[in-house]
């Protein structure tokens, strides 16, 4: 896997709910007073397959598994080649709203469950009830039965070697429940077809299995502050050796 040249690549996963989006613009705001120059990004992207994504949100069944990885490589190829690459190389810090660890874990629990061998409309079709997907998009040219799905996570990750790994994953942990309703009660939001509590137990359990050298787990059931403090402290070390391009005021 490439790893940056310069700048510093930072990444906030972790299941939906956990307020990684709060904490990673908290960040970017203590970086910059600290003289850093700072990229704020996300993925899925706002190009043309991050839209395509997004379209899915609410009809997930519209792609199979395999065509919705590839829209999600797709995204972060573009983003990699058009954004991330170009601003690590400038030497900025780029924060980045999920990346490949969110693959792994949201598409790597796609091969393990629920899965429907039928085409959709046939008397016995069953669509995964975890993850809304069943086997065929109807009327596409592709009708493969998706029996043939089984990335490990491990196998996804592999399939991302293109993309820069980052200096430092912030993987935020904590009860898919809790998240849940922290998405639903807290902020009065809907779950859209990647949030259902089935499918985010599976995949907190496979963030929770993730063990690679640039992780950094963080507890996301305290306060904005306290964990605030904790995403600091685990970038601060990061930090030292850079070099800061404006004067701190
Ligand atoms: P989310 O962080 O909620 O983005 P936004 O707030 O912009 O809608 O991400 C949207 C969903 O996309 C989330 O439920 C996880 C899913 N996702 C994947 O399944 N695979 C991926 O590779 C990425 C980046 C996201």
């Amino acid at each position: 896997m490439k790893r940056s040249k310069k700048g510093l690549l930072i990444v906030f996963e972790g299941i939906d709910g956990t307020g990684k989006s709060t904490q990673m613009s908290l960040l970017a705001t203590a970086l910059r007073q600290q003289g850093f120059e700072v990229l704020e990004t996300r993925e899925p992207t706002m190009g043309r397959f991050g839209q395509q994504i997004r379209a899915l949100y609410n009809n997930r069944n519209g792609v199979t598994p395999e065509q919705e990885l590839e829209l999600f490589l797709a995204d972060r190829r573009e983003h990699v080649h058009n954004l991330l690459m170009p601003a690590l190389m400038e030497g900025k810090i780029v924060l980045c709203d999920r990346y490949f660890l969110s693959t792994a874990a949201y598409q790597g629990c796609l091969g393990d469950t629920g899965r429907s061998s039928t085409i959709p409309g046939s008397s016995d079709t069953q669509p995964s009830l975890a993850f809304g997907h069943s086997s065929t998009i109807p009327g596409s040219i592709d009708t493969q039965p998706c029996l043939a799905y089984r990335y490990t996570p491990e196998e996804i990750i592999e399939k991302n070697s293109f993309a820069p790994a980052p200096d430092l994953a912030l993987l935020f942990y904590l009860s898919p429940q809790i998240g849940i309703q922290r998405i639903t009660t807290g902020r009065g939001d809907i779950l859209n077809d990647f949030e259902h509590e089935a499918a985010l137990v599976r995949v907190a359990e496979i963030f929770d299995s993730l063990n690679l050298p640039y992780i950094h787990r963080i507890d996301a059931s305290g306060s904005i502050e306290s964990v605030s403090q904790s995403v600091l402290k685990a970038v601060r070390p990061l930090l030292l050796p850079l070099d800061r391009p404006k004067e701190t005021s």
